[in-house]
């Protein structure tokens, strides 16, 4: 497939990442009363659904929320919620679990966003973190792997709502949104 450049991390090294995290999430919740997961649509689903099995807490709670600040490769620096949560999260322990931070746009004004529902704690996990491209001061809690400034798809994330079935994360080649443009 040339659409893809190279594969940055195997489908192994993602599998022993998640369970590092899930068991540094374990360990630090062990005396809350319930974690709510907040998994943010569509791009943290794979990464969430491997999160959550390596997380062995009691009470832990599934919740949903849409967010956009993407059009296509590059960031518009605009969020907006499509979707909210169903569940009530003040009092709560609730943990955003996110596919990348880049920028940081959609994770800073979404925590502006959530911290008004007052919850008992908020914390963020995300897969990926392209802090060179950071543009506002946010830092996620845990992190799986640090990466450069190339776009990635796979394992959840997407070019145009294609590759997110890969089991790896790769870094697309620039024809294939270069080629958009001609
Ligand atoms: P930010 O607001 O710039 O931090 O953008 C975060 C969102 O942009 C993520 O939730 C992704 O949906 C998307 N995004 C950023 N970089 C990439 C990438 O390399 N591949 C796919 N999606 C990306
Ligand atoms: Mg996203």
């Amino acid at each position: 497939m040339n659409e893809i450049k190279k594969i940055l991390i195997r489908e192994d090294e993602l599998k022993e990442r998640v369970k590092d995290l899930g068991l540094r999430i374990t360990a630090d919740y062990q005396s809350s009363e319930g974690l709510i997961l907040i998994g943010i649509l569509r791009g943290s689903v794979i990464f969430f659904s491997d999160l959550a099995r390596n997380i062995n807490l009691k009470n832990v709670v599934f919740d949903f929320m849409t967010v956009t600040s993407y059009s296509s490769e590059k960031s518009s620096g605009e969020v907006k919620i499509l979707k909210d949560l169903v569940e009530n999260i003040e009092g709560k322990d609730i943990l955003i679990v996110e596919d990348i931070l880049d920028s940081g746009f959609t994770m800073s004004l979404l925590k502006e966003h959530l911290q008004k529902r007052n919850p008992k704690s908020m914390k963020v996990c995300c897969l990926l973190d392209k802090a060179e491209t950071r543009r506002v001061k946010i830092k996620a809690d845990y992190a799986g792997f640090g990466i450069d400034n190339d776009f990635v798809v796979g394992y959840g994330l997407d070019y145009n709502q294609n590759y997110r079935n890969l089991p790896y994360v790769a870094v697309l080649n620039p024809s294939v949104y270069l080629k958009k443009h001609l």
